[in-house]
């Protein structure tokens, strides 16, 4: 199915990204990623919810002060002081949340659900009264009950609500369902839907990307996944994605992804997986001699994604998995020119040599020095 062109990205890096285990951004930080990911073309930046803690709102304070392209929105709860905090602060858009499933009903605000209702109408009505452009978040949407969920949609849209976003709080959804799911609310609303997707199953880009085939008009992702457990669908694999897969003509820099991870890695100290999609080490990285010789003829052989489009570099890995053509390739690249048979040695000596993880160019040099005195 094709997904709608007017799509909207919002980053949370700055906001759930912050709720990852460990990780405590700066405020200069914080402007730093900011202008950094309005240069990159995110329609929407999370500020932070600043009833966190002084740096917290002090952050959301110095975010709202640049001047930039993205809609800033801070995050709160459904309460007066939440909504009066970012009010003071003057955020043009807030996103309030409240938990809508019988979990969050019963633990934790012990109310029935007209009661829950009361207090969303409450809440909404006073945002708006206050000039502010609200979304609204059914938290653990997905684990709500789909006619009060409705009926939760449909109170916020009367109340003035400019969004209704989806939450799947605890990851849950699987693509269908949220296909499911999302295109009945957006069937059942008028305004946009966005979906709030976590990756516990490891589906959240899956499911967000299913979602905006349904028809969702915003998408939340943070830098590296970043977020509360394994966090929300990446910056990279939604943008990529929906520029390679969807054919979606975004106006996303995709060139400037490698150093947004690289950038967020820094400020984190957190290390992003070797084998992650797009930004890990070994994303453009070839080894068995198999894929290496059909990449040298045509690297579409074995790439969906070209390097050069993100500004990244193909690698080959050198060890007990090359075949003639890589080890060739390689060598000429060094200058070196062998025979046949001495590339068959060559071969012989890097296959018996398992515990070398990748032969540099050094190493390689001189295995090619020693197997000339042998010969
Ligand atoms: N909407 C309205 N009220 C909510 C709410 C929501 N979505 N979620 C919780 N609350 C209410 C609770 O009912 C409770 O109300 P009460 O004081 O009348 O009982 C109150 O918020 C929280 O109680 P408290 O025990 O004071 O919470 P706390 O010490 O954990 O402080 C925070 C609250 C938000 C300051 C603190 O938890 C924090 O810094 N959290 C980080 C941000 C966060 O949790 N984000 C979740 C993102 S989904
Ligand atoms: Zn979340």
């Amino acid at each position: 199915m094709l997904i709608r062109q007017k799509l909207e990205i919002l980053d949370s890096t700055l906001r759930e990204g912050e709720q990852t285990p460990g990780v405590s951004f700066t405020v200069k930080q914080k402007i730093t990623l900011a202008k950094q990911l309005d240069i990159f073309g995110v329609d929407f930046i999370e500020l932070g919810h600043p009833a966190v803690s002084p740096d917290v709102y002090e952050g959301v304070e110095a975010l709202n002060d640049l001047s930039l392209n993205a809609k800033k929105m801070a995050h709160g709860r459904a309460s007066k002081s939440d909504i009066n905090d970012v009010v003071a602060i003057g955020v043009e858009w807030m996103g309030i949340f409240f938990g809508t499933s019988p979990l969050s009903l019963k633990h934790k605000f012990n109310v029935t659900k007209s009661e829950a209702l009361k207090r969303i109408q409450f809440a909404v009505e006073y945002g708006k009264d206050k000039g502010l452009k609200l979304r609204f978040t059914a938290e653990d949407a997905s684990r709500t009950e789909l006619d009060y969920l409705i009926q939760v949609g449909q109170l916020v849209q009367n109340s003035g609500v400019d969004r209704f976003s989806l939450a799947d709080t605890v990851g849950c959804l699987t693509p269908t369902k949220t296909k499911i799911l999302v295109s009945r609310l957006v069937a059942e609303l008028d305004i946009p839907v966005h979906v709030h997707c976590h990756n516990d199953f490891g589906m959240a880009t899956a499911n967000a990307l299913s979602a905006l085939e349904a028809g969702a008009q915003c998408v939340d992702v943070a830098v590296n996944g970043l977020g509360e457990r394994c966090g929300l669908p990446p910056l990279a694999e939604i943008v990529v994605a929906l520029t390679n897969l969807y054919k979606i003509n975004g106006k996303w820099d995709l060139g400037m992804i490698p150093e947004l991870t690289k950038m967020v890695d820094s400020f984190t100290k957190l290390d992003s997986n070797v084998n992650q999609p797009i930004v890990g080490k070994n994303a453009f990285t070839h080894k068995a001699g198999l894929h290496v010789k059909a990449v040298v003829i045509e690297p579409k052989s074995y790439e969906a994604i070209s390097p050069e489009s993100l500004k990244r570099k193909r690698h080959f890995v050198i060890d007990k998995f090359t075949g003639k053509s890589a080890l060739k390739n390689r060598l000429n690249h060094l200058g070196i020119s062998v025979s046949p048979k001495e590339l068959d040695c060559l071969l012989i000596e890097i296959k018996f040599h398992p515990d070398k993880l990748n032969w540099d160019d050094n190493e390689l040099i001189s295995l090619t020095k020693s197997q000339e005195i042998k010969l």
